[in-house]
């Protein structure tokens, strides 16, 4: 009897072709194929295969009672199977049952439950093998991301979540008690990563950040991860060129690397975006979107329905840029007047998924835009502080991965692009 042999991850498998391995993972499905048979496909976090398991072999007595996510051990040879959904299959020599599972998986929930029972079962759904694609290539995004800012010598730095200071307004912040204090969490790392200029050179983190927004959107997470970049010494065109760089190698890497996901989810016409991508100023967009009768005007907010109209009818990523002041936070730079140097990209499908822009870099003003605001300036006397020793032009941008990972695998929510979605009404799981 065959109880030991060489342990393989399931995505390996191909390597052992005819030779004796040992599998474990979690039984995903099993079929019964009279008293004689079993196939249960396997799972193991790196794939799935068959394993074939017949009457006679050590330890079929004990599989024959499994249940669907009991986790077992197999030993048995590598073969190649042109009919096998996943290329090989393991004949299984020997079986044990690790850890068992209960009839009952099969009523916490349906593949057709209503959104709510899949979000409260999220635990187990993510076991599934579509929704544990996504999370796999949702870790393809952020190694982009880094082997992009390293390549151009940025250095990661990680931030605090817990602040006093908020970026990105006071409407959408969530406080919370610290001790005796009022804290609140993160909307965005951007000042720390300008704080981290001048000491370590262009900078960037991947870090949560979170929004109190009472939107209910296929868009919006009060809690997402944000990829965000700092640099210095430059100005808004190389901030726009250095974001478009960054959209093209995420698609251009998930072209080389990803096609299985792409097939999986019938994702069949993502293109490498051109550079230079389109523009429009605020104005700009504004007046098309009067032009097509949409009721805006100028000074109002362009909502998510008329970033949609504006990127799906193009088909490609579109740069809205210079919004009034009033629109975007304190720390923007100003073109002239009351007009900012931001810039938010939109794409087809979900519309923003990078908002960014040049900072205010004169102590001065930037005193100003916070007593315009009515901030405590103490809160932000750090802040200041970089504007008085050895301020110069930077800029920087942050980039939504869950949204991403919806605009590019053509997501029809943003909750699937979370392994636990934090909505308006759901802390749980
Ligand atoms: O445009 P935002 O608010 O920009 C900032 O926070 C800047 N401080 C970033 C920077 O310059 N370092 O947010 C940036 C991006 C958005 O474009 C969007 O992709 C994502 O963060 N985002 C959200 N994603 C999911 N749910 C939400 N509620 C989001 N709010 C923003």
């Amino acid at each position: 009897m065959v109880v030991e042999a060489k342990a393989c991850r399931i995505k390996d498998l191909g390597l052992h072709v005819g030779g004796n391995v040992e599998v474990k993972g979690w039984v995903h499905l099993v079929r019964q194929h009279g008293k004689n048979l079993l196939f249960i496909t396997l799972r193991d976090g790196t794939g799935f295969t068959q394993v074939v398991a017949r009457q006679g072999i050590s330890g079929y007595d004990n599989l024959i009672e499994v249940h669907r996510e009991a986790a077992i051990r197999v030993i048995g040879e590598v073969v190649r199977d042109e009919r096998s959904p996943y290329g090989y299959e393991v004949r299984a020599r020997h079986v044990e049952v690790i850890s068992p599972s209960s009839p009952t998986i099969e009523e916490e929930y349906q593949p057709n439950s209503s959104p709510d029972v899949l979000l409260n079962k999220r635990h187990l759904v993510i076991r599934g093998e579509k929704t544990s694609s996504i999370l796999k290539y949702v870790a393809k995004v952020l190694k982009y991301f880094r082997e992009f800012c390293e390549e151009r010598g940025l250095v990661e730095v990680v931030p605090p979540l817990i602040t006093r200071a908020a970026c990105e307004g006071g409407a959408t912040l969530f406080s919370i008690k610290y001790f005796d204090e009022i804290a609140y969490l993160t909307q965005s790392s951007q000042l720390y990563l300008e704080a981290a200029l001048p000491a370590l050179g262009n900078v960037y983190c991947i870090q949560k950040s979170f929004r109190a927004e009472k939107s209910r959107t296929r868009r919006h997470l009060t809690e997402y991860t944000h990829a965000e970049v700092e640099l210095a010494f430059i100005n808004f065109d190389e901030l726009i060129d250095f974001t478009e760089d960054l959209v093209i190698h995420l698609v251009q890497r998930t072209l080389e690397e990803d096609e299985w996901i792409l097939k999986k989810l019938e994702v069949d016409d993502l293109n490498v975006p051109k550079k230079p991508f389109k523009r429009l100023t605020y104005r700009e967009a504004v007046q098309k979107l009067k032009d097509e009768g949409v009721l805006i005007k100028e000074g109002d907010e362009i909502d998510e329905s008329m970033e949609r109209r504006l990127v799906d009818q193009l088909g490609e990523p579109l740069f809205l840029t210079e919004f009034p002041a009033s629109q975007k936070a304190f720390y923007f730079k100003r073109k002239n007047g009351d007009i900012t140097l931001s810039m938010d990209l939109l794409v087809p499908h979900v519309g923003e998924i990078i908002g960014g822009g040049m900072r205010e870099d004169d102590h001065e003003i930037l005193l100003l835009r916070l007593k315009e605001i009515n901030a405590n300036i103490e809160d932000y006397r750090w802040y200041l502080d970089l504007r008085k020793y050895g301020s110069v032009p930077h800029g920087g941008f942050g980039l939504g991965v869950e949204r991403t990972v919806e605009w590019i695998l053509k997501l029809p929510h943003i909750r699937e692009a979370c392994l636990f979605p934090r909505l308006i009404n759901r802390i749980t799981p």
